[in-house]
């Protein structure tokens, strides 16, 4: 499933990025490159982080 359409990354993604270490929001979109378009996905990003 996507989660940020904008950049089309996906749930499998971040939870890799998030399993090899990524352990904040600014990281994972620096990292991915995500949130800074329409900023909707930023919203399922922190519940993933829960
Ligand atoms: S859905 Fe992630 S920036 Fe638009």
């Amino acid at each position: 499933m996507y989660v940020c359409v904008c950049k089309a990354v996906t749930d499998k993604q971040i939870k890799a990025a998030i399993n090899d270490g990524v352990n904040s929001r600014k990281q994972l979109f620096q990292c991915l490159g995500m949130g800074g378009e329409c900023g909707k996905c930023v919203k399922h990003v922190r519940e993933l982080f829960r």
